[in-house]
This record gives C-alpha cells, sequence and structure tokens, in this order.
C-alpha cells in the first residue's frame, strides 16, 4: 500500500490474522486464547442480544519510526471498561488481562500495523458480551472477553480538514443514564440523529445536554473542545458525555506544554462567538478540526470552513507525535508492545 492508500483508509473493517477470546463461566475467566477468524458462537437468547449487556473500547497501536510499536495509554481503557461492567453488571476483566489480550492481539497481527509516517493505525476494539441463555431482563451468568482490530485510517473525512456538524434535537444519553459509560446502547441511540445528519451532508451530530437542551454535550463518537478567544482550551462538563481519554490527555496539554488554561465547562449553544476554533477529539477521531455548527436557523462558522486553526494543528501534532513517539510524552503514556 502506498501513503495515499493509507490515507484513504477511513475506519472499515478489513482482513486481520487473529483476534483474541476469552470465556467467563462459574465465576471465572479462562486463560483466553487466539482465533484465526471473527466469528462467535452464543445463545440467541444473550442478554447482550435483546437487553445490550455489552460495553467495549477503543484504542490503537502506533507505529514508532524505530518499526517498535505503541500503545497509548491502555490502562486507561481498562480503567474505563472497569466502570463500563460495573454499571452493566458484568464481571471485571482484570487491567492485566485486558493489556494481555490487546499485546496478544497486536503481536499476531504485527504486519497490520501501518507504517510510521503513514497517518494510519490499528485499531483494537475489546469488547464484552453477556451471554448464554436467558428470557429475563437480568444480567448474564456467562460472558466473552474478545479483541478485534482493524487497520484504519481518519474516522471524519479528510483526516485534518474541517468538517461541518449538525445539532440534534435527540439525545444519546440521559443526564443520569449510561452516556458515562462505553456501552452499545448509546451508540443504538446515536444511529438515527447520524443518519440525519449524514443524509444531510454533515460528518455527524452533536448531543446538547440531555436535561436543558441549552449546552453542547458531544458528538455521536468524539468529544467537544473549543479554543476561545483568550486562548482558553474549554471542554463540556457534563453527566452524560463519555470521559475520553484523548481529551484528558489534550487537556494536560492544553495546560503543561501550551501554557493554557484548560477548563471543563459549560459550552451554551447561543455562546459560540466566544470560540476562534472548535474540535472534536476521540481515539477514532484524533483531532478533527470542526468548520462549522448548524442548529436550526443558526449558522456558525469557527476557525475557517476549509483550514485547520493554530492551536487545533499545535495539539494535534503535539498529541500525534507523543503516539507514535516522536515527542517525548508525560511518563506512562505510552506502552511499548515487547
Ligand atoms: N465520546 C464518544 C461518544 C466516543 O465514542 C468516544 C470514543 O471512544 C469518545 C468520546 C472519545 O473517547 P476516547 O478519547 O477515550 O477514545
Ligand atoms: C473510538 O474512538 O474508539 C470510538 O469508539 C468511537 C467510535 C468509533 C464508536
Amino acid at each position: 500500500m502506498t501513503t495515499e492508500d493509507y490515507k484513504n483508509l477511513g475506519f472499515e473493517c478489513r482482513e486481520t490474522h487473529a483476534n483474541y477470546i476469552s470465556y467467563y463461566k462459574d465465576g471465572k475467566w479462562d486463560e483466553g486464547t487466539l482465533k484465526g477468524d471473527d466469528c462467535i458462537k452464543i445463545s440467541a437468547f444473550s442478554p447482550a442480544l435483546h437487553y445490550g449487556q455489552e460495553a467495549f473500547e477503543g484504542l490503537k497501536a502506533y507505529r514508532r519510526k524505530d518499526g517498535k510499536i505503541l500503545l497509548f495509554r491502555p490502562e486507561l481503557n481498562a480503567a474505563r471498561m472497569k466502570a463500563s461492567c460495573e454499571r452493566l453488571l458484568m464481571p471485571e476483566v482484570s487491567t492485566e488481562k485486558f493489556l494481555d489480550a490487546c499485546v496478544q492481539v497486536v503481536k499476531a497481527n504485527e504486519d497490520l500495523v501501518p507504517p510510521y509516517g503513514s497517518g494510519a493505525t490499528l485499531y483494537l476494539r475489546p469488547f464484552i458480551i453477556g451471554v448464554g441463555r436467558n428470557l429475563g431482563v437480568r444480567p448474564a451468568k456467562e460472558y466473552i472477553f474478545s479483541v478485534i482490530c482493524s487497520p484504519v485510517g481518519s474516522y471524519f473525512k479528510g483526516g485534518l480538514a474541517p468538517n461541518k456538524f449538525l445539532i440534534t434535537d435527540f439525545d444519546r444519553a440521559a443526564t443520569y443514564g449510561t452516556g458515562r459509560v462505553k456501552v452499545g446502547g448509546n451508540y443504538a441511540a446515536s444511529l438515527w440523529p447520524h443518519h440525519i445528519a449524514k443524509q444531510n451532508g454533515y460528518a455527524d451530530a452533536i448531543y446538547l445536554d440531555p436535561s436543558t437542551h441549552t449546552k453542547i454535550d458531544e458528538v455521536g463518537a468524539a468529544n467537544f473542545f473549543g479554543i476561545t478567544r483568550d486562548n482558553k482550551f474549554i471542554t463540556p462538563k457534563s453527566s452524560s458525555i463519555l470521559p475520553s481519554i484523548t481529551r484528558m490527555s489534550l487537556m494536560y496539554l492544553a495546560e503543561n506544554v501550551l501554557g493554557m488554561e484548560a477548563i471543563e465547562g459549560d459550552v451554551p449553544i447561543n455562546d459560540l462567538d466566544r470560540f476562534a476554533e472548535a474540535g472534536a477529539c476521540g481515539t477514532a477521531a484524533v483531532i478533527s478540526p470542526i468548520g462549522r455548527i448548524d442548529y436550526g436557523e443558526m449558522s456558525h462558522v469557527f476557525y475557517s470552513e476549509t483550514e485547520v486553526g493554530p492551536v487545533t494543528r499545535k495539539l494535534y501534532d503535539l498529541l500525534t507525535g507523543i503516539q507514535t513517539g516522536d515527542i517525548k510524552g508525560p511518563d506512562g503514556w505510552v506502552y511499548l508492545v515487547k
């Protein structure tokens, strides 16, 4: 594949060599093993299928200049998966088991980790599902924890090119619901608003806070951030959004490397003029500049609809530089796959 091919990879499932699977039965996890296909045989009565007893994670394997492979803060994905499991009454996957599974999958698919400088990565998708024969609304007795993977490029079209987003009147998660954890039901709720946004030429929907519909909450697959005209990094504080590892890292970098103030606070939808730049951030999204937001009659352009803003660019370069090992990040941010 050429660099151009890697740029056009998009975010799709591709053939890989092996996935990881582990079974939970009689109160404990088995050792786990690699298998060569991505099919799972489960009872059609499985709670994952009917009641959404499912949680997942997303992290990437990055190729360093010397060919070695890095993961970015994977223990934070493991910790978030524990929180998701707790919320859906699923058994915890230990950090050790989570990391071991990810490392096994990366090693088994080592040649599929895109080359350094291509901008592409190997996306890892750990997930857990409640399985076994069950009819009433109650947690499963048996579970499967698996890690699948695929080489990916940009999640949003154009990489660092700005996209336009549509504010939706729908909610993806309730104020005290499951928005804070990474469970399949949140994404099922986002399919329709996403479809409407796409049909109308937008990259994705942006959700408002579910209780007042006056403040930006997050994007369907990423968190929101804005850079104010006086150079502050602001990102929504909300009980219904996913605590993004990317955003937490960007807040740190904005504050400690760029000397900005980084604030989790309200982002009123009728006060977007205070932002010079805005973006969507996440593992899949990396940083995607938000060029424009439309909401009813309102249309708001941030820095530009065609060019990335200077602060967003700096944050992107810093973050991706650390992830690919070009820039030394804070201790423990990158995990070398040995
Ligand atoms: N918000 C939602 C709804 C997401 O699906 C994701 C992706 O994981 C994020 C935010 C970003 O989180 P992270 O940076 O941990 O990938
Ligand atoms: C991620 O960024 O890892 C996500 O899970 C977002 C999306 C693909 C669901």
